[in-house]
């Protein structure tokens, strides 16, 4: 959720971009759409372009996955699915690596293990078996004709083949993998060699993983949000803050995200901030605080302050669990970053972290997922509730899905046609100009 006034500072990475949406620059496009209007509706409802979405996500982009402490011991593993058709088992082996191999039986091309949307009804009397969505397996046995991986994807069992069969060269596909802060990402590119995975696609995720120890801290509680809309509008969405005031009443109460301070609280702020431990907020007390963007992946970020009276992002200002390993005393600040077009979505507070991430599943559907971080030592009952970690947060989502879904709906009637981005959504204006350019090449 990037805040309302900082679009105007980011500065477009992508060649080509035009970071002004007024009309002395607004262009028109072969297809008749204009540049700094929302798009035609065909390009969030058609299967045709949604192919085309997937498959320039699948070649392009690194899709973060989740953490990889979500999987500590040998054996551990989940399945994380991408588009309409790709399932990646990731896991970690005997050696304690963490592996991601795609969810196809080399045999005739089966699931190995389930889809979450997928369950199949519990009746003792089916003797089919097989491995769910996550858990811990020493093997992965299709449930099919029973051949059967190890955790290194080796093929160790396929029972009455020919002589001439070569077990060797039947092991699991790997899929593209990196782990930046702890963090698990994958592209789904066939091409032997993935898109690079450098400094620019992480660049703000690695900052922020140095300043809070992103790659030693605990899940403490994690939600699957599905969202009944295209992955783009949910994306928009998230890149502006235009809706924060009017959708999001307890966001805007925590974070300083509305620009709709009374002159009163914005002198108590400014005096607050001069006594705060966020050497940002402190030089740029007031002002807006810089928001950063670059390379294909067009990653952003944004450091600024709590509103007084809020020491983390909770409901009611009040911590919810111990400070951070490497967080020494409240800064009332809160750090932002995000990957691959916001697919990926860091809010950093001295005593958690929330992390969700947006992948596309089908023209009308987008799974979303959040956990929270907190300190590996904190214990939960003890040191911190799960409902009041994530409470902020859930709440946000929540109005951000019945927002999104309820835009998705409008978009759907005959009488929607593109309409014009406000100043303060020129994120989105931007994010909509670069599909449009490098996924749709209009
Ligand atoms: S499809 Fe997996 S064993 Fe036959
Ligand atoms: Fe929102």
């Amino acid at each position: 959720m990037l805040r309302a006034n900082a679009p105007s500072d980011v500065k477009p990475a992508i060649a080509g971009a035009v970071a002004s949406t007024g009309e002395s620059t607004r262009k028109t496009y072969s297809n008749g759409w204009r540049e700094g209007t929302t798009i035609p509706a065909e390009y969030y409802l058609d299967a045709k372009h949604y192919n085309t979405d997937e498959r320039y996500i699948a070649e392009n982009l690194w899709l973060m996955a989740d953490h990889v402490n979500r999987i500590p011991k040998a054996g551990d593993y989940f399945v994380f699915e991408f588009g309409r058709a790709e399932s990646v088992i990731i896991l970690r082996n005997t050696s304690g690596e963490i592996k991601a191999y795609h969810n196809v039986c080399r045999h005739r091309g089966s699931r190995l293990c389930r889809h979450r949307e997928d369950p199949r009804p519990d009746d003792p009397r089916l003797s089919v078996l097989q491995l769910g969505s996550s858990g811990n397996t020493p093997v992965f046995r299709c449930p099919y004709h029973a051949w059967t991986y190890d955790l290194d994807g080796n093929l160790i069992s396929a029972h009455n083949m020919q002589k001439d069969f070569d077990m060797a060269k039947n092991g699991l596909i790997p899929c593209h993998m990196r782990i930046a802060e702890g963090h698990i990402f994958l592209n789904f590119s066939r091409e032997k060699k993935p898109p690079k995975f450098d400094t620019e696609e992480v660049e703000y995720l690695r900052k922020m993983g140095q300043k809070y120890g992103l790659a030693d801290l605990k899940i403490a509680v994690r939600q699957y949000y599905p969202i009944k809309a295209n992955w783009k509008l949910a994306i928009e969405n998230f890149l502006e803050c235009y809706h924060c005031g009017s959708s999001h009443r307890n966001l805007v109460t925590t974070h300083n995200w509305d620009d709709n301070l009374s002159p009163d609280q914005k002198a108590r702020l400014l005096r607050e901030m001069t006594t705060w431990a966020c050497e940002e907020a402190k030089e740029k007390a007031g002002e807006a605080q810089g928001m950063g963007s670059g390379g294909s992946s067009w990653a952003t970020e944004y450091s600024g302050e709590l509103n007084p009276g809020f020491l983390t992002g909770s409901v009611d200002g009040k911590p919810v669990a111990p400070l951070l390993p490497r967080i020494k005393k409240w800064t009332h600040c809160t750090d932002l970053a995000t990957t691959a077009h916001s697919t990926g979505y860091w809010q950093a507070y001295d005593d958690h972290v929330a992390v969700a991430r947006f992948t596309p599943r089908a023209p009308e559907f987008t799974d979303c997922e959040i956990f929270w971080l907190v300190n590996p030592k904190a214990v939960e009952g003890k040191d911190y509730e799960p409902e009041r970690v994530m409470s902020l947060w859930d709440i946000t989502i929540r109005e951000d899905i019945w927002i999104v879904e309820n835009n998705h709906l409008g978009v759907t009637s005959r009488a929607y046609g593109p309409g014009r981005y406000a100043e303060h959504e020129g994120s989105p204006a931007r994010f909509i100009k670069w599909y449009m350019d490098e996924v749709v090449k209009a």
